[in-house]
């Protein structure tokens, strides 16, 4: 098992370049399920959930090769059709392995999936889904081993609601808008998650031949079609990943440029930490639908704020352990919340350890600001606070050792190299 051994003290400086979007990518994957012929993704990051998937799809018969020409194209080809089941021992490494249901169910009438259960940030329950294959005509019932066995003629196309007690749900938006792509006539579905990944997804569907519009708003429209061809496509930079070096130069107070940056996905992002005091500035490109380079600045002090993590266009939840590291060392107290995973606060207890100052209080965690934090072991329990506790290694006093460097690579590619290349001391262990 790998761990990061993070030297305190380094101020970022440098150039980053973004990596394609890992939650655009799953979808878009699961998504050739649809088609009997090659679809070509390039800008796919390597990363240990997009390997996952590309073994589960192997597993329902799709061929997914990386490009021998260039390691970030993926082709995949589906060549059987006759196999449906998603085993637990895959879905339970990766809950987004649901993403095939709705693909699968659309384009072979049946599904076989383990539930994904829970996990380090919280329940992860799949109502939604099904709520919404079945008002499309899916028949579905737990069996034994906690797997979800799903039946369906052609699914027809139906008015639905897809909000739950958290709001929009991105992969049931994924699996209903997927699904009804081959559903007769027309699926129109409300309260629908307006993530960028979902507006890439409904473009990656049209390339195919589907009919989508009104993508990016809580109310997308899909006429049902008889088939979908392979298309090719590239994914949109990871937000989340943009993100998480923003905050990271914003924390070491130094000045980052960030290239393969599309700004206008992250305007809670950058309006939450310019209340920090960290400017995120356009410097080339990035025109509203384009990436283009951003340059990351910091104010003598970060100043305290409250947050609340909401379904995009809110701040995103795939930042809060991110964002929360980094108020530790603000000026004041500051409040956040995770509205989307309430217990999403894993990180609290690992930070608290670094020497800094968290309550707990019902939904919200109270960050009261300290001047410094110190190195310590740690352990990472999900992707993105273990991006948070190196964030923290990076700014804490000595030397800062983050264990199950697994949950890391999962959505980050080699952290630690992105990281040492603007500065940083990062060393790989493997234990
Ligand atoms: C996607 O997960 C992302 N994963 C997550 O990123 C992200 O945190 C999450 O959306 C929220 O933005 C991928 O895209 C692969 P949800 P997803 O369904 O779709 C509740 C990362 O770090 N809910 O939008 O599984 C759920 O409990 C990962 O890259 C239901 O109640 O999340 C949660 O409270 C972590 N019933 C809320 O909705 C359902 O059927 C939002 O979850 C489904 C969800």
């Amino acid at each position: 098992m790998d761990k990061l051994i993070v030297e305190g003290g380094t101020k970022l400086r440098g150039e980053v370049t973004v990596s394609g979007s890992k939650n655009a990518c799953l979808p878009i994957l699961a998504a050739c399920l649809m088609t009997n012929e090659e679809s070509v993704i390039h800008g796919v990051p390597r990363l240990v959930d997009i390997i996952r998937l590309s073994r589960l799809l192997g597993e329902l018969g799709v061929k997914v090769q990386r490009d021998e020409n260039d390691p970030f194209t993926l082709r995949v080809q589906v060549e059987d059709e006759s196999k449906h089941l998603a085993r637990y021992d895959l879905v339970r490494q990766m809950r987004a392995s649901i993403c095939v249901m709705g693909p699968l169910v659309a384009k072979r009438g049946k599904a076989l999936i383990s539930q994904p259960g829970g996990c380090a940030i919280g329940d992860r329950p799949i109502d939604l889904h099904l709520q919404g294959l079945r008002a499309m005509g899916a028949q579905y019932r737990l069996t034994r081993g906690g797997n979800i066995s799903l039946r369906a003629g052609r699914l027809k196309g139906r008015e639905l609601f897809l909000g739950g007690p958290f709001g929009s749900s991105v992969l049931a938006t994924a699996n209903v808008m997927s699904a009804a792509c081959l559903a007769k006539e027309v699926t129109v579905i409300e309260s629908a998650a307006c993530e960028p990944e979902i507006v890439d997804l409904a473009d990656f569907l049209n390339k195919m031949g589907a009919r989508i519009s009104g993508q990016g708003s809580p109310r997308i429209r899909i006429e049902g079609v008889r088939r979908l061809g392979g298309a090719e496509h590239t994914l949109i930079p990871d937000r989340i990943e943009a993100g998480t070096f923003m905050i990271a130069a914003g924390m070491t107070r130094g000045e980052v440029t960030i290239k393969n940056c599309q700004l206008d996905h992250m305007m809670a992002v950058t309006a939450n930490l310019r209340l920090v005091g960290v400017t995120v500035e356009k410097i080339s490109g990035g025109g509203h639908g384009k990436a283009g380079a951003v340059v990351v600045k910091t104010g003598r002090k970060l100043r305290a704020i409250d947050v609340t993590t909401q379904p995009y266009p809110g701040f995103p939840t795939d930042l809060q352990a991110q964002l929360l590291a980094m108020l530790c060392l603000a000026d004041g107290n500051s409040v956040v919340t995770d509205k989307v995973f309430p217990d999403r606060f894993m990180h609290v207890g690992e930070l608290g350890r670094m020497g800094a100052q968290l309550r707990k209080q019902g939904p919200a965690v109270v960050v009261c600001g300290v001047k410094k934090l110190v190195g310590a072991p740690v352990m990472a329990s999900d992707l993105r606070a273990s991006a948070a506790l190196v964030l923290a290694g990076l700014v804490a006093e000595g030397t800062t050792e983050v264990r199950r460097v697994y949950h890391i690579d999962r959505g980050y590619q080699r952290i630690e190299e992105k990281l040492n290349a603007l500065g940083a001391r990062i060393q790989r262990v493997t234990e």
